[in-house]
């Protein structure tokens, strides 16, 4: 068997995760945003500022068994997002491109509702519907956020390249071109 000496060898292993509620109990990072972490991202400053003040609660959480952050291993995650709304804005994930930008991501969407956008570099904007059982592919290139438009939490299971990476880039300055709005009752993206 030839190793490659980029790629670290490990055994084998599995794990379970409940599909209800995305518990993963091997998990040994657990990534926690609440409500502050997201500054800047919101249309709706002052509400913002309201929901910081008023308790600062849980915006999501991220769960992983981490492997190798190297090419040729797969990581993967469980993301947990709340649900409600930032004035008339559902919550959502920051959104990120990977930082080595041509490494795709595998969502798959165990419960609750919601979108993904992406978007890349040079403007172009997509979107597409999360819910139990619907997968999603984020192609290279494409910058990834979950928006929950539910009233329970958005939960996925998420696969990508180990040495994929995070970069917020121009997400923290421009945000994405589209955001999801309650406006009448309706789910509206604008
Ligand atoms: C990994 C991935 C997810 C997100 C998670 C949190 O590539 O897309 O694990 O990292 O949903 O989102 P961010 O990193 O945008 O805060
Ligand atoms: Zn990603």
């Amino acid at each position: 068997m030839e190793i490659f000496d980029t790629t670290t060898f490990i055994p084998p292993f599995a794990l379970d995760i409940d599909l209800e509620t995305g518990a993963m109990p091997d998990a040994t990072n657990h990534l926690v945003r609440n409500a502050s972490a997201m500054k800047g991202h919101y249309a709706d400053s002052a509400a913002f500022d309201a929901l910081v003040a008023n308790g600062d609660p849980l915006h999501y959480e991220v769960f992983e068994k981490p492997v190798p952050e190297e090419y040729g291993h797969l990581m993967y995650c469980i993301s947990k997002l709340q649900p409600g709304k930032v004035g008339d804005e559902f919550f959502m994930t920051k959104g990120h491109y990977h930082t080595v930008v041509q490494t795709g991501e595998i969502y798959l969407a165990l419960a609750g509702e919601g979108f993904m956008l992406m978007k890349t570099q040079d403007g172009q904007f997509h979107y597409e519907r999360m819910q139990r059982g619907r997968m999603v592919y984020v192609p290279p290139y494409w910058a990834h956020r979950s928006v929950n438009t539910g009233s329970e939490p958005l939960i996925s299971f998420c696969v990508y390249p180990g040495d994929g990476g995070h970069n917020y880039g121009d997400i923290e300055t421009e945000g994405f071109p589209g955001r999801v709005f309650e406006k009448n009752g309706e789910i509206v993206i604008e």
